[in-house]
C-alpha cells in the first residue's frame, strides 16, 4: 500500500454514518481521506455527491474512491456513466476481491442498509489490498471502454 495515497469518500444520509466510521478506518491505515460530504444525516441526494468523487477518479485526480448510499445502486448508477470508472456495488469480502481480482474495479459502492459495520470494514479492507488479476481481465476490462462495432 502507498501509505499516502489520497481516498476520497462521500455518501448520502442513509451512507452518513457508515462513511464517519470508515474514514476512521482509512486513516488508522494511513491513508490520506478527503471526505466529499454529507457532513450530515439530514435527507440528502446521492448524485449530489457521486458526481464530484467520479469525476476525481474519472480525471485521474485520485486512483481510488468510496461511496455509500442506501443500497449502493443509485450512487453505481452515478459513478458508472464517467470515462474510466468502474464502480461495483460490493455486499460481501467475496465479491470486493473479485471486483478487484476480475474487474479492477476503481470505486467500491457500500450498500449501507444490507451490510453491518463489521461487514463495511471487512468489505474495504479487502478491496483495498487486493490487486488486478490483470491477463485475460485485462482484455475484457478494456472493452468496456469500447462499444461493439468500434475498433
Ligand atoms: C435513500 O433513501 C436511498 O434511496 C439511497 O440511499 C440509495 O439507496 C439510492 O440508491
Amino acid at each position: 500500500m502507498n501509505p499516502r495515497e489520497r481516498i476520497p469518500i462521500a455518501a448520502d444520509h442513509a451512507g452518513f454514518e457508515m462513511k464517519e466510521k470508515l474514514e476512521r478506518v482509512l486513516e488508522e491505515l494511513g491513508y490520506d481521506v478527503k471526505d466529499l460530504g454529507t457532513d450530515t444525516a439530514d435527507s440528502s441526494d446521492y448524485p449530489d455527491f457521486a458526481h464530484p468523487l467520479a469525476q476525481e477518479i474519472s480525471s485521474g485526480e485520485a486512483k481510488r474512491g468510496v461511496l455509500l448510499c442506501g443500497t449502493g445502486l443509485g450512487m453505481s448508477y452515478v459513478a458508472n456513466r464517467y470515462p474510466g470508472v468502474r464502480a461495483a456495488v460490493v455486499w460481501s469480502r467475496d465479491i470486493a476481491e473479485l471486483s478487484r481480482r476480475h474487474n479492477d474495479a476503481n470505486i467500491l459502492v457500500l450498500p449501507s442498509r444490507c451490510i453491518s459495520d463489521e461487514e463495511s470494514v471487512a468489505i474495504l479492507k479487502t478491496w483495498l489490498d487486493t490487486p488486478f488479476e490483470g491477463g485475460r481481465h485485462e482484455r475484457r476490462v478494456d472493452k468496456i471502454e469500447r462499444p461493439a462495432g468500434t475498433a
